[in-house]
């Protein structure tokens, strides 16, 4: 990493002396940073130099770190509270420095509070020179010997030159996660926010996109997105005061909320991450700068293959037995499947995990269960040529269990109140300020890989939230700093775990998708998007989760044709279907299947083998939305960087008597190449749609696109898959587009 001082250097055409741009390969932000004065936000938009922005009247002049206490009617990115009560900074410059690793630099702009000389705040803009991501975040140091209190202290300030936004956000509960909502940035202050503390996307998401001209528009129109890198709670706030020459303004950080943090003299705290994105052409383009800034530089092996796998839990949820689990793993194996994971059920000594009340924190095989342990079953898995994985939930602990019986104090919870408990009323969450309790999560991971090297996969799962926020272990004095505290050893944990054992691939799961967040992802390969297994619910889920995530970490199984969770009915193909736009896997018994599905899922998971490369590392194009319009359709498409490659997905959900079809318009495609269609996983073998086998130029599938008639017939074309009939509703194809040399 180099490091130089950059004080006064005039950087581009048109700057003045302290103006400072970033810029990724399509855009540029610009800070005004000299020493004595306060810092000042000018631009983040299209690549553009300074002589450009200013004459055109895009340069803002905006408090870039604004602090309580200098200007109390504005908004404050930051309120510190000293030892002797004064809570008033007045922030300004004192260096910059700039540095570089790899595809990144950095701007660091020094604050200091001209009133208290222990507090100085570093304020960090980064760019990508790879992709069109820029991160923004802040650390406090407390420089003095006495402490101080954060009450705010956000990562990111970002005015935005726009009284008119459109924005987008995900919300939802447990098996409904991720619902795409748009609409006009409410007038007043618009929160985004989590508090529940540890499965912080339980109903909402760190993420955000915000229309610049009144529009979200898919292909026009200017759009920043946003995400914060961090698995605690979060808060976003909006300004739109609609007052002449305020702009916009956006914050986003740790949510402050019965967080203030109490800074010992000497030490520093560092904020998260805020990663943001500008594209000038659409949330598409911010969504894929996103997903591939995700791919290359975030996410643990972003660029690797991820397996077709069957996990257990909806086949037999509890009730493991050596018989069922060796079955289950035979059949999967014939379907080609590549891994077979254990879900809950199969630990527990002196309390078996029959269900939900009991053995969180017992980490050992139950033997009435499984009294030969797992290893016959990783062999086996081995000898059908595939991978093994297992569950554990290592953050939490059942009252009934050998490890509560042991350490009580363990958990979090008011010593004086019966604490609130969660699943089977007896689940608490372990106490992971506590160095003990780290160590024992720690423990948990190192002792099965250690006891078994050849586990390939672990679900770490976390199906509570923070209900009981009181440690037993920090002192009262400290109690408002346990949410982030927690939220920085489990960072820690993971970081031990990640140095030991860099390849195990961890699914990392919160009742389905109730941490679906940027922090996570170096630590984790995936995420179970959602408990939601019915295929048509899964659609707007995916869809709502790809705004901001990207395919290959989202996992999709096909669950039986009757969804326990929406009393609905869906055949095998559309399941397929849905499920292969993201990695792949099967959540059932596969016995269960009957001879023409069996055959079904066969070919469909060698086909989606065969797309795997285009599905979990090409771009995604949006094409019409669940969300928009009638609502009848939904159609999305991958394709690679060099664009010889794409799948298309078309869904059709109910049916309606002789109802409209619809064009679907390509994106993506290179104009000049002809593309070879191809329908993958046909209903029936050999029976293809009638558009399989053309050869289309890229610029009449964009420009006129395609209509797939089969989409919209009432009767099924042959025999139904399935154990039972959806009637006409449930529709599916996929396409594979093959460039012609
Ligand atoms: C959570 C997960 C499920 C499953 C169960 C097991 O609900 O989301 O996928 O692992 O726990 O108890």
């Amino acid at each position: 990493m180099t490091l130089c001082l950059l004080v006064g250097i005039t950087l581009t055409a048109g700057a003045k002396e302290a103006d400072y741009l970033l810029s990724t390969p399509n855009t540029t932000l610009c800070i005004t940073a000299e020493v004595g004065k306060p810092l000042y936000f000018r631009y983040y938009g299209s690549k553009a130099e300074v002589g450009d922005i200013r004459a055109t009247g895009r340069m803002l002049k905006y408090d870039a770190y604004p602090a309580f206490g200098t200007r109390c009617d504005a908004p404050y990115a930051s309120l510190v509270k000293q030892h002797d009560g004064d809570n008033a900074t007045k922030f300004v410059v004192d260096k910059v420095e700039k540095s570089t690793n790899g595809a990144l630099t950095t701007l660091s702009v020094w604050l200091r509070d001209v009133a208290h000389s222990n507090l100085v705040v570093k304020v960090n803009y980064s760019a990508y020179n790879d992709c069109d991501v820029v991160k923004m975040n802040t650390e406090y140091f407390n420089n003095g010997k006495k402490p101080m209190v954060l009450q705010k202290y956000m990562s990111a300030v970002l005015p935005i030159q726009s009284d008119n936004c459109v924005l987008l956000q995900l919300d939802g509960s447990t098996k409904n996660e991720c619902n795409e909502h748009t609409m006009p940035l409410p007038v007043g202050i618009h929160t985004i926010a989590s508090q529940v503390g540890s499965r912080i996307s339980q109903y909402n998401n760190a993420s955000f996109m915000l229309g610049l001209d009144g529009k979200l528009e898919e292909t026009a129109c200017p759009v920043i997105a946003g995400t914060l890198v961090w698995m605690g709670n979060y808060h976003f706030e909006f300004h739109n005061t609609h007052i002449a020459r305020t702009p916009t303004l956006f914050m986003g950080g740790i949510n402050p909320a019965a967080s203030d943090y109490t800074l010992a003299g000497g030490k520093s705290l560092v904020t998260p991450e805020m990663v943001l994105t500008y594209a000038t052409n659409g949330k598409g383009e911010a969504t894929r700068s996103l997903h591939r800034w995700a791919r290359k530089h975030q996410l643990l092996d972003g660029t690797k293959e991820r397996e077709v796998l069957l996990n257990s839990w909806e086949g037999v949820h509890f009730d493991i037995s050596e018989t069922s689990m060796v079955d289950m793993t035979k059949d999967f194996a014939a379907l080609g499947g590549e891994m077979f994971v254990v879900d809950d059920g199969w630990f527990g000594d002196k309390y078996p995990r029959n269900n939900g009340t009991s053995s969180l924190g017992d980490w050992c095989i139950a033997p009435s269960k499984l009294p030969n342990g797992i290893r016959p079953l990783i062999d086996l898995a081995h000898n059908n040529g595939m991978k093994f994985g297992i569950w554990i939930e290592p953050e939490m602990v059942n009252v009934t269990s050998e490890l509560y019986e042991k350490h009580p104090d363990w958990v979090l919870r008011h010593p004086d109140f019966e604490p609130t408990y969660g699943r089977g009323k007896t689940q608490l969450l372990l106490d992971l300020t506590n160095p003990k309790v780290q160590d024992h999560v720690f423990s948990v991971v190192d002792d099965l890989l250690t006891q078994y090297p050849d586990i390939y996969y672990i679900k770490w799962d976390n199906n509570m939230s923070m209900h009981n926020a009181q440690s037993q272990y920090l002192p009262k004095a400290l109690q408002s700093n346990l949410t982030v505290d927690f939220t920085l050893a489990l960072e820690n944990i993971l970081k031990r775990i990640r140095a030991k054992y860099p390849t195990v691939v961890i699914q990392l799961c919160a009742s389905g998708g109730a941490r679906l967040n940027y922090g996570f992802m170096p630590y984790f390969q995936e995420m179970w998007t959602s408990d939601q297994t019915d295929a048509y619910h899964r659609v707007l889920i995916q869809w709502g989760a790809m705004n901001f995530y990207p395919s290959n970490m989202l996992a999709a199984h096909v669950g039986s044709a009757f969804s326990k969770y929406t009393q609905r009915f869906i055949p095998i193909k559309y399941r397929f279907d849905v499920a292969s736009m993201c990695r792949l896997g099967m959540e059932m018994v596969p016995a269960k299947l009957n001879d023409a599905e069996r055959e079904y899922a066969k070919r469909a998971i060698a086909e989606y083998k065969n797309i795997r490369p285009v599905v979990q590392q090409g771009d995604l194009y949006r094409l019409v939305s669940p969300y928009e319009g009638k609502r009848d359709f939904t159609s999305l498409m991958y394709v690679t960087e060099s664009k010889d490659r794409a799948v298309l997905f078309a869904y059709r959900h109910l049916f309606k008597h002789d109802m409209s079809n619809i064009i679907i318009r390509l994106q993506g495609l290179n104009p000049d190449a002809k593309y070879r269609i191809r329908e993958v996983a046909p209903e029936v073998a050999g029976k293809p749609v009638k558009i399989n086998g053309a050869v289309v130029s890229g610029r009449v599938l964009m420009q006129e696109g395609v209509v797939i008639p089969e989409l919209v017939k009432g009767f099924t074309r042959n025999a139904p898959l399935g154990e039972v009939r959806a009637g006409n509703d449930f529709r599916s194809v996929i396409l594979e587009l093959t460039e012609v040399k």
